[in-house]
């Protein structure tokens, strides 16, 4: 029995990249990716109303589309559907999202650094297909031959790779029992991103305070604080507050979707792509006292849980998988799909704090300003801008630390 593994693995601390072109595939492209996205992430919040949320749609997308390449039949079409690839018309999914995906990353800069690395680690026993290869050069994806059958130099081999590939963050993405003898192929992506803050916060301004974790429940924890002129809408049928942070070069910009109640899942219910547009061209500068939570997220995804419930089934199936466009063996499938985000948002990078506060804005409220304290359940995103394409996302509902009831705090 032949297992394939693949394991989508990302290290996040905050972001940036490059001005692209918005081509009408880009366009429809970004469109259909967060169409995908936000049902991903309806299915990742089913359950549990109060569970952070963490997973980086880009990087799910790469992995799968690296799969793809080598899917046939239903298998391909599962995945199509699921993940809207059949948007992009004549199978020019790959050619258009390769293109996007490059100019997204390897950009790098003394306050952004943004980094996708893809590998395929096949088993030395099966002979990967030379134009399976070969298309893999659109994600700048390569093969490296292991030997599953030596599971613990296979385990050492990929996780000095995945290392490397994170600037050493995540040092041993695989446990030593994350591959066996039965392993064939497992695909890698691995996404680096950090950035430092357009405007950063003053460390001697962070602050302990009450997370309202709902009415009558708080965990305490450090706010972040500053008044600046940030991009603000306020959507009245939600009583819905958008707030977009830009991340240096503005490149990439975290955005926070965070409802005045507690009513989060109405958001949530109301949360498509042709709303988000809405809600973000609605966005304008605004003088804004901010406050926010200091974060620090670490989640894994088995995506082989998620992805059935959206369609995505013959993949793992034994019986059904065909990835007969990877190599020469019939009895291919994925066993697991692991996804690991790590995200930090702290105040960071101070030393460009000096230059980034020279900045004229038109100011029409300087002496009003909006009030956004993040101090109760938000969303999250962390946005391409130009391409719009949301490279990361999640929903933050509780800080670590203990419950706090209402007499304590
Ligand atoms: C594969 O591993 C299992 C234990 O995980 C072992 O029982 C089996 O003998 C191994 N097979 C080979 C071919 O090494
Ligand atoms: C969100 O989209 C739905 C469906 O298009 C629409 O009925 C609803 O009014 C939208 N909500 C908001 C707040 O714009």
């Amino acid at each position: 029995m032949q297992f394939l593994y693949a394991i989508v693995m990302i290290l996040v601390l905050d972001a940036n990249a490059k001005i692209i072109d918005t081509s009408e595939h880009v366009e429809k492209l970004s469109e259909a990716n967060i169409e995908f996205t936000l049902n991903l992430y309806k299915n990742l919040i089913e359950g549990d109303p109060m569970k952070n949320v963490m997973f980086s749609p880009v990087s799910i997308t790469t992995a799968l589309a690296i799969a793809h390449l080598g899917a046939k039949g239903n298998t391909a079409k599962q995945i199509d559907d699921a993940f809207m690839f059949s948007k992009i018309e004549d199978g020019r999914f790959h050619s258009a999202f390769g293109e996007l995906h490059g100019l997204l990353f390897d950009k790098a800069s003394e306050k952004v650094t943004a980094k996708s690395s893809n590998r395929v680690f096949a088993d030395k026993h099966i002979t990967v297909f030379e134009d399976y290869q070969d298309s893999l050069s659109v994600y700048s994806a390569t093969v490296e031959s292991v030997d599953f059958k030596m599971p613990k130099s296979a385990v050492k081999k990929i996780n000095d790779w995945s290392s490397d590939a994170t600037n050493g963050v995540i040092k041993s993405m695989l446990e030593e029992d994350g591959v066996n003898n039965d392993t064939a192929l497992l695909i890698i992506n691995a996404l680096y991103f950090r950035g430092n803050w357009d405007y950063e916060f003053d460390e001697g301004r962070t602050k302990r305070r009450p997370f309202y974790v709902s009415k009558d429940k708080a965990v305490e924890t450090s706010f972040m604080f500053q008044n600046e002129h940030f991009k603000y809408a306020y959507i009245n049928e939600l009583t819905l507050q958008v707030l977009e942070m830009d991340y240096a070069g503005t490149d990439y910009s975290m955005v926070l979707l965070m409802p005045e109640n507690f009513d989060l899942a109405k958001v949530e219910a109301n949360l498509n792509h042709a709303n988000l547009t809405k809600w973000l061209s609605a966005l304008e500068h605004e003088s804004v006292d901010l406050t926010i939570p200091k974060f620090k997220l670490e989640e894994t995804l088995q995506l082989q849980e998620v992805l059935p419930k959206m369609g995505v089934t013959d993949l793992f199936d034994r019986q059904a998988c065909d990835l007969t466009g990877i190599a020469n063996r019939n009895n291919l499938f994925v066993d697991q799909i692991v996804h690991k985000t790590v995200l930090d948002v702290n105040e960071q990078g101070s030393e460009a704090a000096a230059t980034t506060s020279v900045r004229t804005q038109c100011d029409s409220v300087a002496f009003n300003p909006i009030s956004f304290v993040a101090d109760h359940p938000f969303l999250w995103a962390i946005r391409h801008r130009q391409s719009e394409l949301l490279i990361f996302m999640g929903r933050f509902s509780r800080p670590e630390g203990p419950l706090l009831g209402h007499d304590e705090f």
